[in-house]
């Protein structure tokens, strides 16, 4: 039994045009897929290279009626053109070509009027070697890629730009000092050292965000679990506040006595422990209240059961608080509410990280006013202990 892969008018479905596919796939008895539900476009053309399936995201993608191109020869329905303005099927020759080819990679190739399209190609013999049977061909808009290279390109331009500043003050001062080295005096020369040193840090500290905002972006970050004490940490990072001048009023900690195990990555914790710490005492005001209590995580999309024990940490201050429009947006990268902001990468970073984690972060209004995040973590043990 094969699935019955058809246009989307139900006359021809059962009719001339059905393109059964290879059956039965493990465990896909029964499943008809209607090409018209697929994302991409699909073009199926028989083995003497006429088109028996144009589905609707192809019809889109292409600007031509399905109806229109059912039964034509492919060169006539796709007439795709490499970036030279050679035609594609000519050259590439699926039915007369190589008979050891499977199938064209994803290519950018041009339908007429020089619109862009992503096209790979299988071909489907009867046999290893045998003739051609079918040509199934994907299609694909090019402008999502194209919006993340935008997006790229942005990023570049943002980056170059957050370490040219201080840069140009380390150049500044280091150029000054060598070369009127005898006309400072002591203190000058330790206060220009000492921004050199501060603005040093900036762009050390700026290499190590991107390269955690490389490895979010990538998937590449790493979490190594191990059994986490929360509690603790969020002791540590108050007591390091107020070790730097902050009064030990600033803040208040809850810590719910039932909290649940917790496995995560201690390093990364601590990160996003500091940076929404920093955040409250930089950009809020008044006490800063941390609390870690048990919490519901919407479990992983393949559990039982839909719901998961976790451990909630929300951090709020008395500031001014998050604008009601900019929430949204505090998780992007490089936004900054004010003057006083850094980089605007911490909660980028953060929200990497916790979602590294299978959690989830939420910031709104808390009580006090102020901003109030909220980060969920489920337990996170490894398989061996479940
Ligand atoms: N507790 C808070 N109260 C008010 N505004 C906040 C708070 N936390 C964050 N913000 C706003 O969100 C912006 C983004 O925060 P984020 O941590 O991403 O960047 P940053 O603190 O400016 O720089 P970085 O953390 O990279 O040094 C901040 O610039 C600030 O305007
Ligand atoms: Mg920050």
């Amino acid at each position: 039994m094969g699935m019955a892969v058809g246009t989307s008018r139900p006359a021809e479905r059962h009719g001339a045009l059905l393109c059964p596919m290879e059956g039965p796939a493990p465990g896909a008895g029964g499943l008809g897929i209607d090409p018209d539900d697929l994302p991409d476009g699909l073009v199926v053309a028989d083995e003497h290279g006429r088109v028996v399936c144009f589905n609707a995201a192809a019809a889109r993608i292409t600007a031509v009626r399905a109806a229109d191109v059912l039964g034509l020869p492919l060169e006539h329905a796709l007439p795709l053109e490499d970036l030279n303005g050679r035609r594609w099927w000519t050259l590439t020759d699926p039915y007369g070509g190589l008979a050891t080819r499977v199938g064209q990679p994803e290519r950018n190739l041009l339908l007429p009027g020089g619109r862009e399209v992503l096209v790979s190609a299988r071909y489907v013999r009867e046999r290893p070697t045998g003739p051609l049977r079918r040509l199934v061909i994907s299609l694909r808009g090019t402008e999502a890629r194209r919006r993340s290279e935008r997006s790229h390109a942005e990023l570049i331009a943002t980056v170059a730009h957050e370490l040219r500043s201080p840069l140009t003050s380390v150049k500044g001062f280091t150029a000054t000092l060598l070369a009127k080295w005898e006309r400072f005096t002591d203190d000058q020369k330790r206060l220009m050292l000492e921004t050199v040193d501060a603005d040093a840090s900036r762009v050390t500290r700026l290499i190590a965000e991107l390269l955690d905002i490389s490895r979010i972006d990538s998937g590449r970050l790493e979490v190594r679990r191990q059994p986490v004490d929360i509690a603790a940490a969020v002791g540590r990072h108050v007591q390091a506040h107020v070790t730097n001048g902050h009064g030990s009023d600033r803040f208040l900690v809850r810590i719910r006595r039932d909290l649940p195990m917790l496995w995560a990555d201690p390093d990364k914790i601590d990160q996003v422990l500091g940076n929404l710490l920093e955040n409250a005492v930089r950009h809020g005001a008044g006490t800063v209240t941390i609390e870690v209590a048990p919490a519901t995580t919407a479990g992983p999309a393949d559990a039982e059961c839909d719901e998961e024990r976790g451990t909630a940490v929300t951090v709020s201050d008395e500031g001014p608080g998050i604008p009601e429009e900019s929430m949204a947006r505090v998780f992007t990268r490089f936004w900054r509410g004010s003057k006083r902001g850094g980089t605007g990468l911490g909660l980028y970073i953060v929200k990497g990280i916790v979602e590294a984690h299978g959690g989830t972060i939420t910031v709104e209004r808390g009580p006090g006013g102020g901003a109030q995040f909220r980060f969920i973590l489920p337990v996170g043990a490894p398989a061996y202990l479940a």
